[in-house]
């Protein structure tokens, strides 16, 4: 989906544009996806399993920014990406056409500055203006930061599911579910 640009000031000075998300982007993002799934053990993909083509994921983001049901929103700093955030719908079935569902990573360097924030205030904006009445999300309960970003930012705590993860190491993790309303 298209969408206006946003500047913000990030915690650090620098300035961080918040825009959708485009087929320039789609060698930088298989980097990102690649890079951030190596980071952090709270993103579902391991970075073997980043195996797209940028002819391929150029296609996706070409998509997306058509799709009126699907917010991909880059953070952009000093003319790189710092992060990612998309919300979709959950399902064409008029039983659950009200809900959505967020995700969001940034590069590690990019921790801290404000854009996840700034992100997901701007996503809830964006989701609440296409008339979904929730937003939904499933964060690893080790994951501590992002939980403390959701809940700074209205979300709130509605339930767990058990061992959702297993890792390579073998250990199995909870994944904690949240929602915010829109309405
Ligand atoms: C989670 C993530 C998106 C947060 O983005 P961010 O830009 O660092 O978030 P912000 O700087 O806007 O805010 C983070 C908040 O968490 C708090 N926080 C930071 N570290 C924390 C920690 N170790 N434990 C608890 N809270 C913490 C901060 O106090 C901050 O709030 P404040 O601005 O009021 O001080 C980012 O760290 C990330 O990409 N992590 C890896 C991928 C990931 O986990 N994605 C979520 C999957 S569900």
């Amino acid at each position: 989906m298209k969408f206006a640009e946003r500047e913000i000031k990030l915690k650090d000075g620098r300035t961080c544009v918040l825009k959708p998300n485009s087929p320039e982007y789609a060698a930088e993002m298989i980097e990102f996806m690649k890079k951030t799934a190596g980071e952090t053990e709270y993103l579902l993909r391991y970075p073997d399993e980043v195996s797209f083509t940028v002819e391929k994921e150029k296609e996706i983001l070409g998509n997306i920014l058509e799709d009126p049901y699907h917010i991909m929103m880059i953070a952009v700093v000093d003319g790189k990406p710092a992060g990612n955030g998309s919300v979709s719908g959950i399902g064409t079935k008029r039983k659950i056409q009200h809900r959505c569902t967020l995700a969001i990573a940034l590069y590690e360097e990019f921790w801290g500055l404000g854009i996840g924030s700034a992100m997901i205030n701007y996503l809830s904006e964006l989701a609440a203006g296409i008339g979904w009445k929730q937003l939904d999300l499933e964060v690893v309960a080790d994951n501590e930061r992002a939980q403390a970003l959701y809940r700074k930012c209205g979300f709130v705590e509605s339930g767990r599911r058990h061992n959702a993860l297993r890792f390579d190491d073998g250990t199995y993790h909870d994944e904690i579910l949240m929602y915010k309303d829109l309405t």
